[in-house]
């Protein structure tokens, strides 16, 4: 299920005004018990403190029965306040019930909270008092009491208001929050449109963090970095693209165009093969091209080399020479192995002498014969750099940065008219590749009338 932040805080808002208003409504009602009570017992003392003084002057039983009319005319029709009057002596005696009156107000000290008399539905709330003898009278005891029905009704009302009230409030504030929530959640909703609006043709488009909250302005910079590096991604493969495309152009518009000339007129079998030649060249390097371009998508989707054995880094340079005999005899060139010859590294053999060779091919191929081309091994801290240095004419440091990307040339037409090799550029790229399946990385100079390119291997685990 989805939770939908809206629906939470409307929750969270009825939930918070809930438990305000029952803290706040407990209270209240609390007071009101408190002041009510209070009322009734002054009230209460009120009547019973007249009574009290006034019964205390009378001492015989003729004064007794004024006593007894007073009483019936205080006494309201509703019964809602009654009284007693206890005595030993009958002729001093007031109210009904008089022996279970006692019986139930005798333990309370005074005053009883709320009583219910036998044969009576109603409540009573009493207060007494002792009144000494006098004259022919005993001691009596002078109880008050008070219907605490009203009062219940009163408190009743006033809770259910409460409740009625606190689940007003929490129904309004619900809403509210819901409103709330729409109106807090508006910008997010346009930030979510703007994100859906965009198609990878509209890439250079940025979602507006102006207007926003900072909240979320954050998530909207957040956003357009995603896209910025997106669109850099994007452009790069789709320039990638292109250069393919092109790349493979002219070995493709080669081979059709001898095999369409080959096939134009009758041809012996000897020229056939000729040009059959000629085809497996281009179709060679075509595959060359696509190798290349599979190993550098493996690459980029973050292979790492894995076949990794310690191995004396030397010695698979010296191997490596060795597949370039041929031509370095042909060339007179000589490769030497310089520095930290000792050095050691954790390699993919496989990797190690592809980069090798590319980076040997190409100080081959951009020095004049008879160079002297060199290997140096450097141990550096956490790495070993394995680096081809070969005198050659000065490249320009605008061209240094980009050697490493795929298909850059410092000048395709160079390449063009020099000798066999027709290069596509992709050796470096392959050594940068390789470097970072071993987690190092590679750099080019060119200083003093010498190039050296160069790459490192990690010496981490
Ligand atoms: N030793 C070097 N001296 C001078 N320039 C070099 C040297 N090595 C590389 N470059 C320059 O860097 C470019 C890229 O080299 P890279 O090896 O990637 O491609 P390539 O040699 O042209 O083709 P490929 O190696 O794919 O056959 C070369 O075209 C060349 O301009
Ligand atoms: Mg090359």
């Amino acid at each position: 299920m989805k939770r939908s932040i809206t629906a939470r805080l409307v929750l969270m808002f009825a939930a918070a005004a809930l438990a305000t208003f029952t803290l706040a409504g407990f209270a209240l009602h609390n007071v009101l018990a408190r002041e009510l009570e209070r009322h009734q017992y002054e009230e209460l003392d009120t009547t019973l403190k007249s009574l009290q003084f006034w019964i205390g002057a009378i001492g015989s039983p003729d004064r007794w029965s004024r006593v007894q009319a007073r009483m019936d005319t205080l006494t309201p029709e509703d019964g809602s306040v009654r009284f007693w009057v206890l005595s030993d002596d009958p002729r001093f005696q007031y109210g009904k019930g008089l022996a279970e009156i006692d019986g139930l107000t005798r333990e309370a000290n005074g005053h009883t909270s709320a009583i219910v008399l036998p044969g009576e539905e109603k409540p009573f709330r009493t207060l007494s008092a002792h009144i000494g003898a006098f004259e022919q009278r005993p001691a009596v005891r002078l109880i008050v009491g008070r219907n605490t029905e009203p009062y219940a009704r009163t408190r009743h009302t006033f809770l259910t208001a409460l409740v009625a009230l606190g689940l007003g409030a929490m129904l309004a504030v619900a809403f509210m929050g819901y409103w709330i929530a729409r109106v807090g959640l508006r910008p997010l909703e346009r930030l979510s449109a703007e994100a859906q609006a965009l198609r990878p043709k509209t890439l250079s488009q940025r979602l507006r963090a102006q207007p926003l909250p900072v909240e979320l302005s954050a998530l909207a910079e957040a956003f357009n970095g995603a896209l910025a590096r997106l669109e850099e991604a994007y452009g790069q493969l789709e320039s990638f693209n292109a250069d393919v495309a092109h790349e493979l152009r002219t070995p493709l518009a080669n081979l059709i165009g001898s095999t369409q000339v080959a096939l134009s007129r009758q041809r012996s079998a000897e020229e056939f093969e000729e040009v059959l030649q000629a085809n497996l060249e281009d179709l060679e390097r075509v595959r060359s091209i696509v190798n290349d371009m599979l190993f550098l998508a493996r690459a980029d989707r973050g292979e790492v080399a894995t076949g990794l054995v310690l191995t004396p880094v030397a010695q698979e340079v010296r191997k490596t020479i060795e597949f370039f005999e041929f031509v370095l005899d042909e060339t007179r060139a000589q490769v030497a192995i310089e520095g930290d010859v000792l050095a050691e590294a954790r390699l993919e053999s496989a990797l190690f002498r592809r980069a090798m060779s590319n980076l040997l091919q190409n100080a081959i191929e951009h020095s004049k014969p008879g160079a002297q081309i060199a290997v140096t091994l450097r141990e550096a801290p956490g790495a070993t750099w394995i680096s081809v240095s070969n005198p050659g004419e000065p490249i320009d440091a605008q061209h240094l940065q980009h050697l490493f990307d795929r298909f850059y040339r410092v000048d395709a037409a160079r390449n063009d008219g020099g000798g066999e090799h027709h290069g596509h550029g992709l050796g470096l790229a392959i050594v940068k590749a390789v470097a970072r399946m071993h987690g190092g990385q590679v750099a080019a100079s060119s200083e003093g009338g010498v190039n050296t390119f160069g790459f490192s291997v990690s010496r981490g685990t």
